[in-house]
């Protein structure tokens, strides 16, 4: 079967949050001290996560991509990866990762299959890396990403535009994908920031990202627009990779969203923007059988918000959005 949404859209991209807890401390993703991390009982084991994406799988999610938290901070990281690439229905596994602990792995992930990973990667500069993620772990992070490009990983480097703070970076950032086969995206910040102050309008844009680059690459082209893709990509002269700008706050994209989240304790999120919709963690600790599972998973689906617009205003005014990007997943 091909699960389908009320407005037909197609899901078949699973992302899956195997922790919340983090080696950084982005400030665009939490709070410097006081995270009240989870304790391990309300995470999703990885039997539960496997069986999650058996699932998954049989309704037609073929694309899984396993973000946290960072990832590799959740111990046996790899024998779960092992397990879940021989899913034979899943024909893209990916990961996003910072990258601190990651080098050490890469060959396995190679061995197994895995060669998309998305690198968080916000600034150039040792110094200013250090403002944005609180930790000193840029010279790490750096050789991390030197051996992802020499092991022939598609890359794509993400980097959160943050006004004041990293703007000054975007061509820096750009020039990546001139010396590396990278894609560079910039990405609209976004409130899920661990504080509900909220947030009604941001200065970079993917407009003004745009404009800034188009200044700097004057015959900078677009890309057909992938389909499913959040990002809006270009090229420019003797760039070996491109750019890419996703408007995850604009969310000019939800018209094609092929996407699921669950996160790290188990609930599932038809919209990054909406509310958790269905504790599938619950289900499973309650000897629930997958088929009752799956007619859930059908119902929620079925009442989808049409766009990140729509699943914002659904959360109600009682519950705005404050929670991290670490619990739900990047
Ligand atoms: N706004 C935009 N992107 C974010 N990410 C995390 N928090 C935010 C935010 N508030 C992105 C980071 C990271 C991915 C997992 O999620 O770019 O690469
Ligand atoms: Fe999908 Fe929601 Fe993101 Fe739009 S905002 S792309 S509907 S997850």
């Amino acid at each position: 079967m091909q699960l389908k949404d009320n407005f037909g859209r197609p899901i078949n991209y699973l992302r899956l949050a195997v922790t919340d807890r983090c080696n950084l401390r982005c400030f665009y993703c939490m709070p410097e001290e006081g995270i009240h991390f989870l304790p391990k009982e309300q995470l999703l084991t990885y039997e539960e996560m496997i069986r999650l994406a058996d699932i998954f799988s049989s309704m037609g999610v073929d694309k899984i991509r396993i973000t946290g938290g960072e990832p590799f901070v959740r111990k046996n990281l790899i024998d779960f990866l092992d397990t879940l690439a021989k899913n034979k229905q899943i024909n893209k596994l990916s990961i996003t990762t910072n990258g601190i602990l990651t080098r050490p792995y890469l060959s396995h992930l190679k061995s197994i299959g895995i060669e998309n990973i998305n690198l968080s990667l916000d600034s150039l500069n040792h110094d200013n890396f250090k403002k944005i993620t609180r930790r000193d772990e840029f010279t790490n992070v750096i050789g991390t990403f030197h051996q992802m490009i020499s092991d022939g990983f598609k890359v794509k480097i993400n980097a959160v535009i943050m006004d004041g703070i990293n703007d000054h970076e975007i061509i820096d950032l750009a020039k990546l994908a001139i010396e590396y086969p990278v894609s560079v995206r910039f990405i609209e910040e976004m409130p899920f920031n661990g504080s509900a102050v909220k947030q009604t309008s941001i200065r970079w844009n993917h407009i003004r990202i745009l404009e800034k680059l188009k200044s700097a690459f004057p015959d900078i082209a677009k890309l057909p627009t992938s389909a499913n893709s959040t990002s809006e990509n270009y090229i420019f002269d003797q760039a070996k990779g491109n750019v890419g700008i996703i408007a995850a706050f604009s969310r000019t994209f939800c018209g094609s969203c092929d996407r699921i989240r669950v996160t790290s304790t188990g609930e599932m999120r038809t919209c990054l923007y909406g509310h958790n919709v269905l504790d599938i963690k619950k289900m499973m600790r309650n000897e629930v059988s997958d088929e009752s599972i799956k007619a859930s998973i059908i119902e929620v689906v079925q009442k989808r918000a049409k766009d990140g617009f729509e699943a914002e205003k659904k959360r109600g005014i009682n519950n705005p959005i404050g929670e991290s990007m670490s619990v739900i997943g990047g």
